[in-house]
């Protein structure tokens, strides 16, 4: 099977990893890729390619899809999706896992996202959209603090900030509404947040396993958001049956609820929850596997993970075998840029890449990171590097994906050192 994958993220290398370890995948392209995903190869050793197509680009993206004679493409990112590429992608007939420009609206607009729950009867906190200031402050004034104020649209993981000061979050509403976007405020979903992966075909619902990951930039939840900055699966403390009643309430009525609209939903539907004392609340849908989350679940994925895409993007997830799971646990750990997430710098230089890898199960997953003219690895995002590990409990996994981090060298950099370690600490107990 000749695979393309659309995006340049840890997420993207993790799942071209995933893919390069399918005996069935004969060739690997990545529109663009990244230095990471370049040093794939498939089982049989061919080498990935990498293509320097914009990955917004739909005609660039199908015509590439084309010209390598892909079977499948997977497109990564939201950006993408909700530039309409699965739809250039499938005009030519070509399968893509990945929802339709239509379809990625459930993460393009949080509104849009809320009219579907609604209609789906999918609990959820309660929306106000907001389009100014003074509707902003009635909402702020109606659910009082914890103030949760979102960008409607995509924003790169800081469209959402959740706050106690109330000035902070006016000044996060107006900056939305001065730029011309939609604010949406809601009431705040106390409990631990989860994310499940459930993958569509349109019609049925395949999950993955759960996940957590840690969006706040430093230890202990402090700091401002980012895109994630670690993550852990499986999730001991997780009450039995949460992935059925995620499916059954959550997952199922949306895909069903997209389908009764005429925009089937095919790709990753990515249920953020919070579990609260009045039980599932969805926190926000995603139409693309989570990043960092992707580094942690698909490492973990026993099943080969082609002929599953390939089932969901024509529509046969009804007939696939149960998913298969290794029984480890897996931590991974994102090493960020100076200066991530306000302004990261870039250009700096990364060593200990194969020194990390020395340390047992442990893989690095390239997300902002580009090489130069001498082929040297330098800095070029904020989020640099995901240093995923496994282990048999989440202590050893952690572990190792902290050795892993201690050997990468890249100036400036941070990360979290509390990845899973409550977890991991009450899963010992
Ligand atoms: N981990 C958060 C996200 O992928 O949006």
């Amino acid at each position: 099977m000749i695979i393309l994958i659309v995006g340049s993220g840890a997420r993207e290398h993790a799942i071209a990893r995933a893919l390069s370890l399918d005996p069935a995948v004969t060739q690997l392209h990545a529109a663009p890729g990244n230095p990471g995903i370049g040093t794939l190869s498939t089982v049989g050793g061919s080498p990935a390619t990498l293509h320097g197509v914009d990955a917004t680009d739909g005609v660039a993206v199908a015509a590439l899809a084309g010209a390598v004679k892909a079977d499948l493409v997977v497109v990564g990112p939201e950006a993408p999706l909700v530039a309409g590429v699965a739809d250039a992608v499938r005009g030519t007939g070509i399968p893509v896992f990945g929802p339709s420009g239509k379809a990625a609206m459930l993460e393009g607009s949080k509104a849009f996202a809320k009219d579907v729950m609604a209609a789906a009867g999918v609990p959820t906190a309660e929306p106000r959209v907001c389009r100014s200031e003074a509707e902003l402050e009635d909402a702020l004034d109606a659910f009082g603090a914890p103030h949760v104020v979102k960008d409607d649209g995509l924003a790169a993981g800081k469209g959402v900030v959740v706050t106690d000061d109330r000035a902070e979050a006016i000044a996060h509403g107006v900056a939305i509404i001065d730029a011309g976007g939609v604010v949406v405020v809601e009431d705040f979903l106390d409990g631990p947040e989860v994310s499940l992966f459930c993958l569509c075909d349109g019609e049925t619902v395949v999950p993955l396993q759960p996940a957590q990951d840690f969006k706040r930039a430093y230890d202990a939840d402090a700091g401002p958001n980012t895109g994630g900055m670690g993550a852990y699966t499986p999730l001991p403390w997780a009450p039995d049956g949460l992935v059925d009643e995620v499916v059954r309430t959550v997952a199922q009525p949306t895909v069903d609820e997209m389908a009764r609209r005429g925009t089937p939903f095919v790709g990753v539907l990515y249920c953020g929850l919070a579990l609260t004392s009045k039980g599932v609340r969805v926190v926000e849908f995603n139409a693309r596997f989570g990043d960092p989350e992707t580094q942690v679940v698909l490492a973990r994925l026993a099943t080969p993970l082609a002929g599953v895409l390939l089932a969901a993007a024509e529509g046969r997830l009804g007939g696939i075998d149960a998913l298969e799971w290794r029984d480890d646990a897996a931590v991974t750990v994102v090493v960020a840029a100076d200066g991530y997430p306000a302004s990261p710098r870039k250009g700096d230089p990364i060593t200990g890449i194969d020194a990390a890898e020395e340390v047992d199960t442990v893989h690095v997953l390239h997300a902002g990171t580009t090489l130069d003219h001498r082929g040297d690895l330098l800095s070029n995002g904020g989020r640099v590097l995901s240093v995923t590990a496994l282990g048999a409990t989440l202590t050893e996994a952690r572990e190792r994906a902290y050795q892993g981090v201690d050997r990468i060298v890249l100036p400036g950099s941070h990360h979290r050192t509390d990845i899973a370690a409550k977890a991991a600490a009450e899963a010992d107990a």
